[in-house]
């Protein structure tokens, strides 16, 4: 099958590329663009551990074909490094121990941008009805859930 050209937005930046039909959006960005922060896991959109956000929307980037983003703007884990909402979250992850191995961290950390952003009055059982796409294997949820209990807590208190 020949390849397509596509350009889109990845971070902030022009991508432009030729990708073949059926490549997916994760393995673009972990094999042609080097942002191997977004990890890949179940390869069939159950475990979320690719989450990165399509024109501002979570999104499972294994299920996703690269030729289908063209003109998209895309924002992995690593697009967020200067963002202080997403420095509010990771230290929220590392003071309430949300993360193990790591391994399913990415996704949660884009899925909580998410949420944060999205749902600012969310209780506990909200926040773990909108995790409900992110597995980890490790923590049990609690401090996950109680990371982004704590960083919609602490904008509730500045506001
Ligand atoms: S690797 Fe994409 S949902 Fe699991
Ligand atoms: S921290 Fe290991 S899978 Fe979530």
């Amino acid at each position: 099958m020949s390849n397509h050209n596509i350009s889109l937005d990845v971070n902030g930046c022009l991508v432009e590329a030729s990708v073949e039909p059926r490549q997916s959006l994760a393995d673009f960005l972990r094999e042609n663009l080097a942002l191997t922060g977004t990890h890949l896991g179940c390869e069939h959109g159950i475990c979320g551990a690719c989450t990165v956000f399509i024109n501002g929307v979570p999104a499972r980037s294994c299920i996703a074909r690269a030729v289908s983003c063209e003109g998209d703007e895309i924002k992995t884990i690593e697009g967020f490094v200067d963002d202080p909402w997403m420095e509010a979250i990771r230290e929220k992850f590392s003071s309430e121990h949300a993360l193990q191995c790591g391994f399913c961290t990415p996704g949660m950390l884009v899925t909580a941008y998410d949420i944060t952003k999205r749902i600012p009055d969310a209780d506990e059982a909200r926040i773990r009805v909108e995790l409900a796409g992110n597995l980890c294997r490790c923590t049990g949820y609690k401090g996950i859930v109680n990371a982004i209990k704590g960083v919609l807590k602490d904008q509730k208190d500045v506001s």
